[in-house]
């Protein structure tokens, strides 16, 4: 996807053209900008987690743009001012093989840190122990988190393999790790714009069946407002301390009806 127009009239008097197109990494600047602008020290991901993203799945990071206006006072036709672009909202995401998102998959795989210029722990983390339950098998497959592993208990012990890290191009699942606005453009419905464009054009593409996302309880309305997401309870994810529920949009999910009745 490059870009596309939209011409959005926002619940303020002024009416904006805005436009969507992919974020690439010589985005990175605005990007870091406004997560760092949006979200706190704890929660905002890592300028290498962006190059990371930007870099291997770049068409999943989408960005809503406006154009600067010259002055007012300029003088019309003489002028040679340069519309200049201004990121309003942004979204940032991979994609991984899990139904939810998971802490695995809010990281950059071990072996790429060092070359996206993440630190990377002295002591080599235990990624290919089977799960335990799926918080301490997160923390164990996380050499940010601890660089110690658990002993896992034998009774807790399931035949399943740790969810893998990073970004995975044949996942099904689209994760969206940052929705956010400028605080100068926000209660225009402007995330509602970038979300709904972003999940008709995954869903349009068919690589995916769903897009997962976490975020905290009290945040859920800005993506049950867009008619497309269901919270699925609690999240196994304990990113920067916070306590996160699911949020699930599922392109597959077939719709209820007198067919669905018949077959029950
Ligand atoms: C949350 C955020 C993305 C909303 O952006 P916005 O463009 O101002 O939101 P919209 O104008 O599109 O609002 C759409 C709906 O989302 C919900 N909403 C908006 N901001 C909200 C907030 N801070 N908390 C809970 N719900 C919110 C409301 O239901 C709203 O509809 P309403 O105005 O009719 O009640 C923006 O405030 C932001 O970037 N916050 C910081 C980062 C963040 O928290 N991102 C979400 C991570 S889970």
């Amino acid at each position: 996807m490059q870009s596309m127009a939209l011409t959005f009239h926002p619940k303020t008097l002024n009416k904006m053209s805005v436009y969507v197109r992919t974020l690439t990494i010589n985005d990175i600047d605005k990007i870091l900008e406004l997560e760092n602008t949006c979200f706190s020290e704890a929660e905002r991901a890592t300028p290498a987690k962006f190059r990371y993203r930007l870099t291997v799945c770049g068409e999943l990071s989408h960005g809503l743009f406006t154009l600067s206006k010259p002055h007012p006072d300029t003088p019309k036709g003489v002028s040679d001012f340069q519309p200049k672009e201004i990121l309003i909202a942004m979204i940032s995401a991979t994609k991984t093989t899990t139904p939810v998102v998971t802490e695995a998959a809010m990281r950059i795989p071990h072996d790429l840190l060092e070359k996206y210029g993440a630190e990377v722990p002295a002591t080599a983390p235990v990624v290919s122990q089977p799960a335990q339950n799926s918080e301490s098998a997160q923390t164990a497959a996380d050499p940010q988190a601890s660089t110690t592993a658990a002993v896992p208990d034998p009774k807790l012990v399931k035949e399943s393999t740790p969810p893998p890290e990073g970004h995975i191009e044949h996942g099904e699942t689209v994760c969206i790790h940052s929705l956010c606005v400028d605080p100068t453009y926000r209660q225009n419905g402007y995330s509602q714009v970038l979300l709904k464009d972003f999940c008709q054009r995954m869903k349009d593409a068919g690589l995916s069946k769903r897009i997962a996302l976490i975020c905290l309880k009290e945040k859920t309305g800005v993506y049950t407002k867009s008619q497309l997401f269901r919270y699925k309870g609690n999240s196994s994810v304990t990113y920067a301390g916070a306590s996160w529920v699911d949020m699930v949009y599922e392109y597959t999910t077939p719709p209820k009806g007198r067919g669905a009745a018949a077959r029950a």
